[in-house]
């Protein structure tokens, strides 16, 4: 992979900007090329870190198409692996956090008991990440059951759907929430330095945060109907949306 890790980076940036990809920086709007550049102007004194439900390969993948900025950090599979440079290699303290007390095989198990739940694809799934489809229709139902059911097996689980489709199951310590505050932690950034952006349900933790936070205008998953308290909802769509936001806190020049 030829995506190189910025170097120059921030050994010691002053803010933090934790956004999703798909739907949030990378849509539609026809206005990423212009938030990228006002993204650009705020390096390196701010961090910038992608958190995304997809592998770290598909990540890359998406970023090499498309030209994205090579962020600081990408937090990969919803929280469950933090990449940083200059190999992408995985921050093995988070790991070994996440693995603990987690039991893979049993709450594959558990999950494998629930006939509306589809794999996705291999490539998707890690042993941190256990990873389904679930038609909008019969979510409400078995997402109740299948929570149920991992309680009551003792399984310290997270499930977490979004886009009315993905279901994921990761250990309970982990999240796009969880992993931003460890960041957030690394660099001693205050909650009042870091923004975060998201668009559907694998974004509600990050989003409900003590952070400046921005719900772009093409959002899902009830983000829209009932957002986080204090979370800036936007009316543009992905990046015009998050240009909005960065606007409504301060954090373009002259904004
Ligand atoms: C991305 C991932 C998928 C995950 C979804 C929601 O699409 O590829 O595995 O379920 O995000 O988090
Ligand atoms: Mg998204």
């Amino acid at each position: 992979m030829t995506v190189a890790w910025p170097l120059a980076a921030v050994s010691r940036p002053v803010r933090l900007l934790a956004t999703d990809l798909d739907g949030t920086l990378v849509g539609d709007s026809g206005m990423r090329v212009t938030l990228q550049h006002h993204l650009a102007t705020l390096r390196p004194r701010t961090a910038l870190v992608y958190v995304t439900g997809r592998s770290l390969v598909s990540t890359l993948r998406l970023i090499e198409a498309i030209g994205l900025l090579v962020p600081d950090r990408i937090v990969a599979g919803v929280g469950t692996a933090i990449h940083g440079g200059p190999e992408w290699q995985v921050d093995a303290t988070w790991q070994h956090r996440l693995a603990d007390g987690w039991q893979e095989r049993r709450v594959r198990e558990t999950a494998g008991c629930f006939a509306d739940l589809r794999h996705q694809s291999p490539g998707e799934q890690t042993p941190l990440k256990c990873s389904y489809t679930l038609a909008a229709a019969r979510a409400p139902a078995v997402l109740a059951r299948l929570r149920a059911a991992l309680a009551e097996a003792g399984l310290r689980a997270r499930v977490i759907y979004s886009g009315g489709r993905d279901l994921d199951i990761v250990p309970v310590g982990a999240g796009k929430a969880a992993a931003v505050g460890y960041l957030g932690e690394h660099w001693g950034i205050a909650w009042s330095d870091v923004l975060v952006c998201g668009d559907s349900g694998n974004d509600r933790d990050m989003l409900s945060l003590p952070a400046q936070a921005v719900v772009v205008g093409n959002a899902c998953d009830n983000l829209l109907q009932a957002p986080p308290a204090g979370a800036f909802v936007a009316g543009g769509r992905d990046a015009a949306g998050m240009l909005e936001g960065l606007q409504h806190f301060g954090w373009l020049a002259g904004g």
